[in-house]
């Protein structure tokens, strides 16, 4: 692809691969190199594109189980966008982080089922962590994220419920740290987050303001693994909301 666009001359910049092949670094004033830009397309594809689309699934996958849930999303995105119409609307940036409540749906879904499901670390050096756990140098950590965040201890004798009122803020202020972590932890923690949540919460918005929804409620989850876990086999059946 990027050598079919520099054949042809094509110096369109209406999106990201036209982006990173014309745009200048503003102090060096060079482009992108070709092997740094196939890097980032298949970053995307590999680390982007699954991960977010997996939460899309399991967050629609809930909602199409938790009508409340789903009517106080679709009052928010009603209220931001008035009744659906002809003309759908077209969202502005600033818009998308006022969908609080389409957010929360999403951290819950990916509280569940964290779609990249664990990372691991590995010891630099002999150390014991907390004092109870001996790791030599070169040993590995695996943290999974699935049971991380369904300790009771944190989340309540019910971890299987899906509740997005868990991440109001009063809520995530009482947890302690370090109790959810779809994103990673640290340094390399997830460098897309915010372009994930960006996408997922304007795709999930527009979607609850566009169509409704509703599941086969004969449908039991069945979650498979690839690189990333998604739902297996579910469907929905989306209907045009009119005015
Ligand atoms: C819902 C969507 C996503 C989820 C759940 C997710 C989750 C994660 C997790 C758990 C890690 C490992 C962090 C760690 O080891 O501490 C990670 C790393 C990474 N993610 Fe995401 N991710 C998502 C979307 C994206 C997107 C959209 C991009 C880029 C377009 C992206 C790019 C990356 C990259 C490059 C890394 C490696 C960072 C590093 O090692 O420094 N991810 N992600």
């Amino acid at each position: 692809m990027i050598r079919a666009r520099r054949t042809a001359g094509d110096d369109r910049t209406d999106d990201l691969l036209g982006l990173m092949l014309h745009t200048r670094h503003p102090e060096t004033g060079l482009p992108l190199d070709e092997v740094n830009i196939r890097n980032q397309v298949i970053t995307f594809l590999v680390a982007g594109h699954e991960t977010t689309s997996g939460a899309l699934s399991f967050a629609l996958y809930y909602l199409a189980r938790s009508p409340e849930v789903l009517a106080r999303a679709r009052a928010e995105v009603d209220a931001l966008w008035g009744p659906p119409g002809e003309v759908p609307p077209s969202p502005a940036f600033e818009q998308i982080p006022k969908l609080r409540y389409v957010r929360r749906v999403l951290d819950e879904a990916l509280r569940l089922w964290p779609t990249a499901p664990a990372y691991g670390r590995q010891a630099r050096e002999d150390t014991v962590l907390d004092g109870k756990y001996a790791m030599r140098k070169g040993d590995w950590a695996l943290v999974l994220l699935p049971a991380l965040h369904r300790d009771p201890s944190v989340w309540g004798p019910d971890p299987e419920a899906f509740d997005p009122d868990r991440f109001a803020p009063a809520e995530v202020r009482a947890r302690p740290a370090h109790t959810y972590k779809p994103w990673g932890t640290g340094a390399r923690a997830c460098i897309g987050r915010q372009f994930a949540l960006h996408e997922a919460i304007l795709v999930l918005g527009l979607l609850l303001h566009r169509y409704d929804l509703s599941g086969d409620p004969s449908y039991e989850l069945k979650v498979t693994e690839l690189l990333t876990m998604k739902p297996e086999g579910f469907t929905l059946e989306v209907r045009r909301r009119t005015s």
